[in-house]
């Protein structure tokens, strides 16, 4: 691999500076960004690119000592100077190497895209103040956004690099789950090294950009392409959907697949793809695409949910009456009735806007054809669903087709889709040469899929004693132009709106609504985030009408082992809810008092409030087959192979599938080689989402580890009782008195050049739901509880989070750092959710205008662990990706409630929307 010439060769300069204590000497434009100097003239990755506007600190490296977005200095102004790159700080030991032993033993890198640009943050704050307070760090670190760990692990870290901690020993054989083993790829990560969809190239790769619609729906017409070809020398060849051997179509559902590579003759979206240009890389990159042979003309276009609905509008697509790509629906017990007889009766409707996923490493990848074979290297979460969806756009079998997974610099469900991967296959297939493809951050946030915009109205119903006894659900979701991961959202969601809680008499009804925007996709909890914003915002309610604690009106409505979910499921163990309230019951207490004496005594605009929500997350498909396999293969030297094709995107799944293995093997985990994520060479474990994987791909990795043990005893002669030992070349098998060694080199290999390997496949086991969504959607469910306590200033609107602490029940906590890392970057996905973003079509197609929380607008985090076992799951773990986010957003929006008395129905709760609650309130003569 090598790296590609600047992309910008006009008037190019020699420059001189010095490079991480290096002499260096560049002849590049003297306005080329430092950032783009670095990474591809020096070939210096670990500078990450994550919008080239100063928003995000990626590219965070020191000049002259002090740390500077290398994206906003001209390599011009490094001349003479001192350059200090993440590659370069290795020389600055000891206090570099206790800063990464810091950030691994903390578990402070996730994805790790953020790491190279936090460690530079750090290193200069360190180097001046080797004890820095949590606000010094804070500033530090306030210009480097991080989407994975919600910044607390960071700030600990840092803290404490200076304190001459070690990480705990590498646990020794059968004790690996349950233990905080430092990430098995977390080394990479820390040192800069890692490679993510940017940051490898073969020699010679071309560059592909794409055409894409200004409209949100428009017709369009192509000029000579040829002409505009030859008209630009360095351009190879434009690409329309005329040039696509197999189907123009692709998506993660095949049954609703309809989005195209290239619209054809009408662009249903604002950043759809109409064509594509090749080309030499500083050609392409040079090029504007204002000058691109194509006329448009702009069309009617449906937004909102209620245009696309009404009786008239246009279809998005002709196939799909009225706009609504699908339906969900749980219907149980009488609700109509059941609402009439209640005691209590509350009702209202909740919105929540589009939100962004901001990974901080925008799509990228590159492909080359192999012979007949085409292999694409990228960022994805999905690995075999690209295959088998680039496989029909090229007209070639699946096996042709190879996915290699880089590292994934944050994917939240919106890497599931095809991104740079079709332009890229499309273009090495036909040309022959390597081509790659770098997303912009406007091109990423105009043209990715999108948290699903959502419209609720609720009503729910007790009796006096507190009980819940109906709930009535309804919601419409703005699906965009293509389907993506509408259905799934659209199932999932009727199953959890009741929240986890009994309720016997329910009705949930769905629609996902096709509209003229950017396709809404999977994000973070598949809709329930939405859902929970609505239940346990109205579950206060009824708690206040009921006249009891909004806690305790929970715990006494939790789900239990025996009673039945609104699908009819009785899960019979690991209904963990109950332990997770119960969990907060003292803090909720402590801090309902304190809140109270604070604004009983206010005397300016602040008040305090303190908020709780619930959730449950049934982990893994809905009621849909979704199997994982795992082959684990003994090899000669008496290493172990670990062939797990579940994507890392820094929720940490090597790790724990590792564990996991270990210990059913009963093999220490530093004997494991891990052979990760890559089609050619690793079972499908399916995609990396929906909390699946230490669930699902955990319990393969489990049967195949316990297949492969009980395979060594038998070869052995022994019974399953007998202990197993490990060594170079050899296993010893020791059943009572009789002791064998196997001496492993002896032996022959199979094809893939083991002496022993076993394969085990895991699907977990769900049933069809019937007519009324009645049945077995998922075999597992995690649970959890936020409890928000926040200030507001009531004269400007303002909300601070003081702390969030987060009960989860995880079944078995196999790697407890992992898991608080998940709960602690969900509870900043879910205060950014609650209290500052939105993404509006068309505008704000950047990270100053989008805002996700900065690490001053994190609290801390306290998480409760809860293990209530499930009897099917891993040594009884439950998944935590997707659960962490859903109720930190419902906690700190009745938090508010609990703080002024206003209830904001729209969300994100931004100053303006407080601020305009709290004086209508005032208006009517009611709280704040
Ligand atoms: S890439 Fe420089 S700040 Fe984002
Ligand atoms: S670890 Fe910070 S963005 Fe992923």
């Amino acid at each position: 691999m090598a790296t590609v010439s600047p992309l910008n060769s006009a008037a190019e300069t020699r420059l001189s500076f010095s490079v991480n204590g290096r002499s260096v000497s560049l002849s590049v434009s003297p306005a080329e960004r430092l950032s783009r100097a670095l990474r591809e003239s020096l070939g210096l990755t670990g500078t990450k690119i994550g919008c080239d506007a100063g928003d995000c600190g990626a590219c965070t490296v020191l000049l002259d000592g002090q740390p500077v977005c290398a994206c906003l200095v001209a390599a011009g102004q490094a001349e003479g100077r001192e350059v200090t790159t993440v590659e370069g700080l290795a020389d600055r030991a000891p206090l570099f190497g206790r800063l990464q032993d810091s950030f691994l033993r903390h578990g402070a890198a996730q994805c790790g895209i953020c790491t190279p640009g936090m460690l530079i943050s750090a290193t200069a704050l360190l180097e001046r103040n080797t004890t820095p307070s949590e606000n010094e760090v804070m500033d530090a670190i306030g210009g480097v956004l991080c989407r994975c760990t919600g910044y607390r692990k960071i700030i600990t870290a840092v803290q404490e690099a200076s304190a001459n901690e070690c990480a705990e020993p590498s646990p020794s054989a059968g004790h690996a789950v349950g233990t905080r083993l430092v990430r098995l790829d977390g080394k990479h990560k820390v040192q800069g090294i890692e490679i993510f969809g940017a940051d490898e190239i073969p020699a010679g790769t071309l560059l592909v950009r794409a055409v894409r619609s200004p409209f949100d729906r428009a017709s369009f017409i192509f000029g000579d392409l040829d002409a505009f070809v030859v008209a630009h020398p360095g351009v190879h060849r434009v690409f329309t959907a005329k040039d696509i051997p197999g189907r123009n179509c692709y998506g993660v559902i095949p049954r609703f697949a309809d989005q195209p590579v290239f619209a054809e003759s009408e662009a249903r979206f604002r950043g759809e793809a109409v064509a594509a240009v090749v080309g030499d890389a500083g050609v392409i990159e040079a090029l504007d695409l204002a000058d691109f042979p194509v006329s448009w003309s702009a069309l009617p276009a449906l937004a909102e949910i209620d245009q696309a609905l009404a009786p008239d509008a246009a279809l998005v697509h002709n196939n799909r009456e009225g706009n609504v790509l699908v339906r969900g629906r749980v219907v149980r017990g009488d609700v109509d009735k059941a609402l009439a007889a209640a005691d209590v009766v509350v009702e209202d409707s909740y919105e929540t806007g589009f939100v962004e996923h901001a990974c901080i490493e925008p799509e990228a990848g590159f492909a080359r054809r192999v012979g007949n074979q085409i292999e694409i290297q990228a960022c994805t979460q999905s690995p075999y669903m690209d295959r088998d969806d680039i496989a029909k756009i090229l007209a070639i079998p699946p096996e042709a087709v190879r996915i290699i997974p880089t590292a994934v610099g944050g994917g939240f469900g919106t890497k599931l889709d095809l991104s740079v991967q079709p332009f890229v296959a499309l273009a090495a297939w036909h040309l022959g040469q390597p081509v790659r493809m770098v997303y912009t951050r406007h091109e990423s946030i105009m043209s990715t899929t999108k948290r699903h915009a959502a419209r609720m109205r609720m009503r729910a119903g007790a009796s006096r004693d507190g009980k819940i006894t109906a709930v009535d659900f309804t919601a419409d979701f703005n699906t965009g132009a293509y389907s993506s991961w509408g259905p799934t959202v659209t199932a999932r969601v009727p199953v959890h709106a009741s929240g986890p809680y009994v309720v016997p008499h329910y009705r949930a009804l769905t629609r996902a609504v096709h509209t003229h925007l950017v396709p809404a996709g999977a994000f973070r909890g598949f809709g329930v985030p939405q859902t929970a914003i609505a239940q346990e915002q109205l579950y206060d309610d009824l708690a206040d009408k009921l006249g009891i604690d909004r806690l305790e009106f929970r715990i006494l409505n939790a789900l239990t082992n025996e009673t039945p979910t609104v699908t009819g499921q009785v899960l019979g163990a690991g209904v963990g809810i109950r332990a997770c309230l119960e969990a907060l019951r003292p803090r909720w207490k402590a801090a309902r008092a304190e809140s109270s004496v604070f604004s009983a005594n206010a005397r300016g605009p602040l008040r305090r409030g303190v908020g709780i929500a619930g959730m449950w997350y049934g982990c893994g498909n809905t009621s849909l087959p979704n199997p994982s396999t795992i082959r684990v293969g003994l090899e000669a030297d008496g290493r172990i192979a670990l062939h797990q094709g579940a994507v890392d995107i820094g929720q940490g799944s090597n790790t724990i599938v590792t564990q996991i293995c270990a210990d059913a093997l009963g093999a220490p985990i530093d004997r494991f080689d891990l052979v990760s994520g890559d089609t050619a060479i690793t079972p499908d474990c399916g995609k990396t989402s929906a909390s699946r994987q230490t669930f699902v791909t955990g319990k393969a990795a489990h049967m195949a580890g316990s297949e492969l043990r009980r395979a060594i005893v038998r070869w052995a002669g022994c019974c399953d009782c007998a202990s197993i030992t490990f060594g170079e070349g050899w296993v010893n098998v020791t059943e009572g008195e009789k002791q064998q060694t196997i001496h492993l080199r002896d032996l022959p290999r199979d094809e893939r050049g083991y002496v022993l390997a076993r394969e085990a496949t895991f699907d977990p086991p769900t049933s069809p739901l019937d007519e009324n969504g009645q049945g077995i959607p998922y075999a597992v469910f995690g649970f959890g509880a936020h409890l928000a306590e926040i200030e507001v200033d009531i004269e400007l609107g303002t909300v601070r989070v003081l702390k969030i602490t987060a009960a989860h029940d995880v079944g078995r906590a196999i790697n407890p750092t992992l898991i608080e890392g998940q709960i602690e970057g969900g509870a900043a996905q879910g205060l950014g959710m609650a209290l500052m973003e939105e993404f509006f079509p068309g505008k704000g197609e950047n990270l100053h205008d989008y805002l996700i929380p900065s690490a001053g607008d994190m609290p801390p985090v306290e998480s409760i662990l809860i293990e209530d076992p499930s009897p099917i799951g891993p040594f009884g773990a439950k998944g935590i990706g997707e659960q962490a986010v859903i109720p930190t957003a419902p906690a700190i929006l009745n938090a508010i409630h609990d703080a002024t008395g206003v209830r904001i129905r729209r969300i994100p709760a931004t100053p303006d929307r407080v601020r305009a609650a709290i004086l209508a309130a005032q208006r009517e003569g009611q709280h704040a």
